[in-house]
């Protein structure tokens, strides 16, 4: 019976397509299975994950030990809400501050909100540490950066398909160039106000942009000379993704507010976090700032386990390995390629540049190609597709997924 109710991914497709908002252009393949590097469609074709989820599932679909932890932790306790205590979240945020080097952490659910938080605790600070003038204060970011989706986020964003028609938007953000320390060090010389520099240490939705080496210790001093916090948004970055457990340790940078999201709970369940010392978060107080959901046992569960997978799985290392031997086989292939001008990234989340006009369909064809040959992969923006494969990836599996994309770019040489 079951066997016949099986839609297929034609009639799924259609379902979404008639019954859900179309706030999304999705490959056309539909998954109903996970497990390690590989997905598989209801067809019950077999593909290796090369998105990860936009870097969320890092240790791996289904990883055995972060489901044993939802689903024990989901037969005894769910919710309470911070009205009351549970006795998961306390031994979590010791668990976490210990890991990242933090005195406290602030849990939320998803990477928007953990950014929004980051902003709201980096104006308080301002205005009750540094002593800006209430409502003046201003946080620095980057022009093309990718923070969420919340109407404060997208206020600051500079991708008009973000922004059109969900204005008015909020204020006090400045503008700069990525990746420009001379920018960084005018806007903060010129501007008494400032309370922050909020970076991604890779732009990943931008197109995997590694800014120059030394630009984000740099950065850092900048912010430390001018008596401002440095945010480092690692919603993406973070948690091993680029060969080291977070992005700025490449640089032995320790952000003043630390932003993770999407891996923390290696994409078993909305979790996120906000990590700072004492005399920052000391400005939250009893009814300052929440969610319902944020900091529930299940959470609490799920990102511990998720935590000691990446530690004892030595998935940093891994991404680290894997990512110079894929760059290294893409950099082979480009010698002589007319269709791919360059790979970029660090770890294991890489970008190839395709050698046609940014609103060209070529990335997006290839992607579709890819997915034909059992990878699946997007474009970020235009003309840019990023490969981000879970880290629990070994060196023959990554050899394969090579095999696959070249074959496939072959495909498309000119
Ligand atoms: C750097 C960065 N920050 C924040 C977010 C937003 O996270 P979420 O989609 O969980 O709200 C993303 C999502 O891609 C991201 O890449």
């Amino acid at each position: 019976m079951a066997v016949l109710e099986q839609k297929s991914s034609q009639q799924l497709i259609e379902l979404e397509d008639k019954y859900g908002a179309h706030n999304y252009h999705p490959l056309p393949v539909v998954l109903s299975k996970g497990e390690g590097v590989y997905v598989w469609d209801v067809e019950g074709k077999k593909y290796y994950d090369f998105l990860s989820a936009y870097s969320a599932v890092n240790q791996g679909h289904c990883h055995p030990k972060i489901v044993d932890a939802m689903v024990s932790q989901a037969k005894v306790l769910t919710l309470t809400s911070r009205a009351f205590y549970n006795d998961k979240l306390g031994e979590y945020e010791k668990f976490a501050t210990e890991y990242f080097g933090y005195d406290k952490l602030l849990p939320m659910n998803t990477g928007a909100e953990a950014v929004e938080t980051a902003l709201k605790l980096c104006r308080k600070w301002a205005y009750e540490k540094k002593g800006i003038a209430e409502n003046e204060a201003q946080i620095i970011v980057c022009k093309n950066n990718f923070h969420g989706r919340t109407t404060t986020i997208i206020s600051f964003s500079n991708d008009p398909v973000a922004r059109k028609n969900f204005g008015p938007f909020t204020n006090g953000f400045i503008k700069i160039e990525y990746d420009n320390l001379a920018a960084l060090e005018e806007a903060l010389t010129t501007n008494k106000n400032v309370a922050g520099f909020m970076a991604e240490p890779i732009q990943g939705e931008a197109g995997v942009y590694v800014p120059s080496e030394g630009y984000l210790a740099k950065a850092k001093a900048l912010c430390e000379k001018h008596g401002v916090l440095f945010i480092a948004d690692e919603v993406q970055t973070g948690i091993a993704r680029t060969g080291k457990l977070l992005a700025v340790d490449h640089e032995d940078v320790k952000a003043d507010i630390l932003i993770l999201g999407k891996a923390i709970s290696g994409g078993a369940y909305p979790v996120s976090a906000v990590l700072a010392n004492d005399d920052i978060m000391e400005v939250i107080k009893p009814g300052n700032h929440g969610s319902t959901f944020g900091g529930n046992p299940v959470a609490a569960a799920v990102a511990t386990a998720a935590l000691e997978v990446i530690r004892d799985e030595k998935l940093a290392e891994n991404a680290q390995e894997l990512g110079e031997l894929f760059r290294a086989e893409m950099n082979k292939y480009i010698e002589t390629s007319n269709i791919v001008t360059l790979v970029r990234g660090k770890g294991l989340l890489n970008a190839i540049v395709i050698n046609d006009h940014e609103e060209s369909e070529t990335a997006w064809n290839i992607c579709v190609a890819l997915k034909d040959n059992g990878l699946l992969a997007k474009p970020t923006h235009g003309n840019i597709i990023r490969f981000a494969p879970p880290l629990v990836m070994t060196k023959e599996q990554l050899m394969d997924c090579v095999a696959i994309i070249t074959k496939t770019l072959k495909e498309f040489e000119k």
